[in-house]
């Protein structure tokens, strides 16, 4: 019996896996089997070629998936964000290391399969770093991949130590092994900022309070931003985001010199986000009421990051400023949303 060749989205319900499947589902030769913990919107169910509803802990689940589908990537993008990880650090450690391992194991079964490495790109994040004060955050400006990397969240913890998988799974799996099959997967990273979309709003981060700022303002509703004005980390529009998981993906492999990048678009402070949400919706009602934990997560991530490896060897740029971002994609799409 022949297996369907498709690209696997874990995570599929969420809000990179809604703007991932648009883009994927347009691109020739992309059959995209969704995965998700609950059934799927139907406006993305509809743009996959099939779609389980199912959980990345179930082993059983992922042999039945090595038994129907030939797999040619992954996007391992479920997991629980930062905050929400803070209430259940064993669950959030559960689902963001263990699926994850989950994923690289079906990944390597796949390749061994059909002789080719199977890509897999996993979504990392600022919260990989640890900056140990203020000060510092302050003042060494934009960081590079390898430096601070002492994440103070369960969530950070994860994704750092992820990525440390990503690449034993790339380049040592089984290293003594004798037999010549492809033993790894070919692994790679992105650390992304944190993320705007004019569609969905986010649940569980701690980078929420941009985007929530605006969907509220957007919806009418007052918005309290838990964390203090000064404060300042990356952000990048959601269509960056996708075009940056895909410029990775296509990526000849000879031309990546890491397995892991930073990308950033643009790093505003959140009283600069307040100052642009208001300039768009003049009746936005906007008060600052820091909640010091929160908070604590947020000082501890860079000011910004240094994303010149992954300009230099695959062309990262982003589309959108932080201006651009409001006045061409955030604002016009978010009003037509809750009209
Ligand atoms: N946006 C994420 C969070 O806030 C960070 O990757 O948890």
């Amino acid at each position: 019996m022949a297996r369907r060749q498709v690209v696997l989205v874990t995570g599929a319900g969420g809000e990179m896996g809604h703007g991932l499947i648009d883009r994927l589902a347009d691109m020739e030769g992309y059959d995209v089997l969704g995965l998700d913990i609950k059934r799927l919107n139907p406006e993305v169910e509809k743009r996959c070629t099939s779609t389980i509803v199912g959980d990345v802990l179930d082993d059983r689940l992922l042999d039945r998936l090595v038994s129907e589908f030939e797999i040619h990537a992954i996007f391992h993008l479920a997991a629980l964000l930062s905050t929400r990880s803070e209430f259940t650090p064993e669950t959030a450690h559960e689902v963001n290391v263990r699926g994850t391992l989950n994923l690289l194991k079906l990944g390597v079964e796949q390749s061994r399969w059909h002789g080719r490495r199977v890509k897999f790109l996993f979504p990392s994040s600022i919260a990989a770093f640890g900056m140990p004060n203020l000060e510092t955050k302050r003042s060494v400006g934009r960081v590079l991949e390898d430096q601070f990397n002492l994440p103070t969240t369960m969530y950070g913890c994860n994704k750092l130590y992820c990525e440390h998988l990503g690449f034993y799974y790339a380049n040592h799996y089984r290293q003594l092994a004798v037999d010549d099959k492809p033993q790894g997967v070919d692994f790679r990273s992105i650390r992304f900022p944190g993320l705007v979309s004019a569609f969905t709003v986010p649940h569980g981060g701690t980078s929420d309070y941009g985007p929530e700022m605006l969907h509220a303002a957007a919806r009418g509703e007052p918005y309290a931003c838990f964390v203090r004005p000064d404060t300042q980390i990356s952000f990048m529009a959601m269509p960056d985001a996708i075009d940056a998981l895909l410029a990775l993906m296509e990526a000849p492999a000879e031309d990546l010199t890491r397995h892991v990048y930073n990308i950033t678009a643009f790093a505003p402070t959140a009283e600069d986000f307040a100052r642009l949400v208001r300039e768009h919706f003049e009746k936005a009602e906007i008060t600052f009421e820091p909640d010091e934990r929160r908070q604590g997560i947020v000082d501890s991530w860079p000011a910004d990051v240094d994303d010149s490896a992954a300009r230099r060897d695959w062309g990262f740029s982003p589309q959108y400023d932080l201006q651009r971002a409001f006045a061409d994609y955030l604002v016009p799409n978010i009003r037509r949303r809750y009209e």
